[in-house]
């Protein structure tokens, strides 16, 4: 796992970001605070990153989301607060506690009806997404286990289209991209993924370093050509 080294300016700037900017609301206190009570870990995007999520979804015009990691619904219910009332996000967790959890959650938030929660393995129900040759996904934010990030950015392309919006979360991982030696398992997947966006002729991409409650962190924004 990551090391929180968040410095104290960092995590008092972002709690007054999100106490002045983004203002999140009961459904994602709650989905926050049922994550803690079932001792889920607390990694997820920060409140001012999940807004960005909802207005990247909004600014795409997308009506299909694909989320590749649900912990407890909190990017969820923002990505799916972007969406018109008829659009849809679908969202692979591996843990069926975690997707439990997140069920109650986005059904408190008011959003259920959009929200599909497929329990397994990603890299599984990704194939199985496409054995069923499922509408393309006009979004995609990749936020699971970092090791497979190349690996879910080609699923995003398979199963995308021209101008389907990726967003990839945790791309600097404290720095360690340019020591993986200091985590074995997720830093070169990440790496991995960082070298795809720039070289694969079927992507457009950019990466953000962010700081704040997460740490020294990131994230990557890719448009499928
Ligand atoms: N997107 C969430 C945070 C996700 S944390 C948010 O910002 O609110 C990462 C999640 O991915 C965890 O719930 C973990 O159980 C799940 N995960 C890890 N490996 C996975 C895999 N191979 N397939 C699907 N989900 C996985
Ligand atoms: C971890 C995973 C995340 O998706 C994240 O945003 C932060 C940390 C982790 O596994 O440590
Ligand atoms: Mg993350």
């Amino acid at each position: 796992m990551i090391e929180h080294d968040a410095q104290p300016g960092w995590v008092a700037v972002e709690k007054y970001l999100s106490d002045v900017v983004v203002q999140p609301d009961a459904a994602l206190q709650r989905a926050v605070r049922t994550a803690v009570d079932a001792d889920m870990p607390r990694i997820e995007v920060a409140p001012n990153a999940g807004k960005l999520l909802k207005l990247l979804v909004q600014v795409s015009g997308a009506r299909r989301v694909l989320e590749i990691g649900t912990l407890a619904g909190f990017s969820t219910i923002w990505m799916a607060r972007g969406l018109p009332d008829d659009g849809r996000l679908l969202t692979c967790e591996y843990l069926p506690k975690h997707a439990a959890v997140a069920r109650t959650n986005v059904d408190a938030a008011g959003i259920g009806h959009k929200v599909e929660i497929r329990v397994g393995a990603a890299l599984d129900t990704l194939q199985v997404l496409a054995d069923l040759g499922v509408e393309p996904f006009d979004f995609v934010f990749i936020d699971a286990d970092k090791e497979n990030d190349s690996h879910y950015l080609e699923w995003a392309i398979r199963l995308g289209r021209p101008g389907t919006t990726i967003v990839v979360d945790n791309v600097i991982w404290e720095g360690a991209i340019l020591e993986p030696e200091r985590d074995e398992v997720n830093a070169p997947g990440i790496v991995s993924a960082l070298e795809m966006m720039g070289r694969d002729p079927r992507l457009d991409a950019t990466a953000i370093q962010t700081v704040g409650t997460k740490g020294w962190d990131g994230f990557a924004l890719a448009v499928v050509k």
